[in-house]
């Protein structure tokens, strides 16, 4: 039957954020339709996709570090095919800079074309040329249908709105995913319903910004009216979203965290920078009061939630004054975690042609003066846990302490206790015995959780 042989192996390196993740579990997805099935060494395979990010520079050069490394690999085995795709890609002049510098890669895709991959292939095994295939065939059109290879069987990501209309000076972002624009409720809801039957426990609702869910649609719709929807769907008993831009979290979202049992205890909630003259020409929109007594309101209407956070450090003009501010909001805000950066020069931003670039030694010792105050506020939030009872949904055995069984709290803190590994894609309540910076260690309970 067919000409589609099922032997055919394929291996994928996805760099940058959850919505790449997810991309790779379509391109997963179409692959295996097309007959391929997933391998981990890349010496084995008939098809190497890098799923690619340029969030930050640090993010091309690895890309490119590795894209160097398969020439050889190309040049012993002929009818390899080598695909590179996602936000790098997206940039015309990258995807023009790789097909010249790189002949050897077969197919360069963007962030749209994952349906068209078949087609990619064979024109690419056809012409021996280098096909490149950036554009959208429809602006702004979301494809539908798609079918996704998940990994675990336990947690899903789902994604709810494509691009960011934000333009926050120093992101590339909404010049490589395009305008923001939201699936449909009914379409949302019939994935999430899907994953439900299949055995899924938790969902992640993904979005560069899915406070503004809802703009462009046809039905009238909030994110926090979505949340209360999807809080209904039966069997999934956790959900999470991200990302969230504080300039536009409604208290309606905060009441429906509150009020939605499903929904976790735990919002990622970028402030970027203390500074309000840096928030300022970082185009965010917020000032800094506005952000901590955002927080405060939070923190007032659901005890307990863990917040975490994105900051910069080092864009451009950023003075010590400016820093001290940003220090200042982590102490206040006290985060459970924080995602630290240097500042990134992107091509294309308003920031890259901004004058007063921080030095990178500056940079560097501002870093390190951010983390040793994250960290420490982590490792005191999390040693407060020390005696109390949590609910972990169980992922599996850990993969740092094998002997162990791994999970995270509602709070989205990573536990590891002793147990059978049967307990695995269930919710269990856990005694915190051993909190550490990265992690908390505990025992499985009969007592009933506090968080
Ligand atoms: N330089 C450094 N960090 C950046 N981010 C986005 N663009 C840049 C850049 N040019 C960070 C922001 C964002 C996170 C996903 O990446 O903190 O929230
Ligand atoms: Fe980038 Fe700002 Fe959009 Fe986030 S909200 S993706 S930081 S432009």
């Amino acid at each position: 039957m067919g000409t589609i042989s099922r032997d055919k192996k394929y291996f994928i390196k996805t760099w940058g954020c959850q919505m790449n993740v997810h991309d790779s579990e379509k391109i997963a997805g179409v692959l295996s339709l097309l007959g391929y099935n997933a391998v981990d060494n890349e010496k084995e395979a008939d098809l190497i996709i890098f799923n690619t990010c340029c969030v930050r520079e640090h993010a091309e050069v690895k890309v490119y570090g590795n894209l160097g490394r398969l020439r050889k690999l190309k040049e012993q085995k002929d009818d390899l095919i080598l695909a590179v795709c996602g936000c790098m890609t997206q940039q015309k002049e990258v995807a023009q800079h790789i097909a010249k510098r790189y002949p050897f890669v077969d197919i360069v895709f963007g962030t749209n074309q994952v349906h068209k991959l078949a087609e990619l292939i064979a024109n690419a095994k056809l012409t021996g040329e280098t096909i490149v295939d950036i554009e959208e065939d429809e602006e702004g059109k979301i494809i539908e249908g798609v079918p996704v290879s998940r990994g675990d069987g336990i947690k899903a990501w789902v994604a709810i709105m494509h691009g960011c209309n934000n333009f926050c000076s120093y992101c590339i972002v909404p010049y490589v995913r395009g305008r923001e624009r939201s699936r449909k409720k009914e379409h949302i809801l019939d994935e999430i319903e899907r994953l439900a039957q299949e055995g899924y426990k938790e969902v992640t609702l993904l979005g560069q910004n899915v406070n503004s869910y809802g703009k462009g649609l046809e039905e009238e719709i909030s994110f926090a009216s979505l949340l209360r929807e999807v809080d209904k769907v039966r069997g999934i008993e956790r959900i999470r979203f991200m990302t969230s831009h504080p300039k536009d979290l409604s208290d309606d979202l905060i009441y429906a965290i509150r009020d939605c049992s499903n929904v976790c205890e735990h919002i990622h909630l970028p402030f970027q920078a203390g500074s309000n003259n840096v928030l300022r020409r970082m185009n965010r929109k917020y000032t800094k009061e506005r952000y901590i007594e955002l927080i405060e309101r939070i923190k007032e209407n659901i005890p307990g939630i863990s917040i975490t956070t994105d900051i910069i450090v080092g864009f451009p003009g950023e003075s010590e004054e400016d820093f001290l501010h940003t220090l200042d909001v982590v102490e206040k805000v006290r985060f459970d975690s924080a995602f630290t950066f240097l500042y990134s020069k992107r091509r294309g931003t308003p920031a890259e042609r901004m004058e007063d670039q921080v030095p990178q030694e500056v940079k560097h010792e501002r870093l390190k003066r951010l983390l040793d105050l994250t960290e420490r506020i982590t490792a005191e939030n999390n040693s407060a846990l020390r005696g109390k009872t949590v609910e972990v949904l169980v992922e599996g055995v850990s993969k740092t302490h094998p002997n162990r069984l791994t999970g995270r709290t509602r709070t989205n803190k990573i536990v590891h206790f002793e147990g059978d590994t049967g307990l695995t894609g269930k919710l269990v309540n856990v005694r915190i015995t051993d909190p550490q910076s990265w992690s908390l260690f505990g025992e499985v309970t009969d007592e009933k959780a506090e968080s």
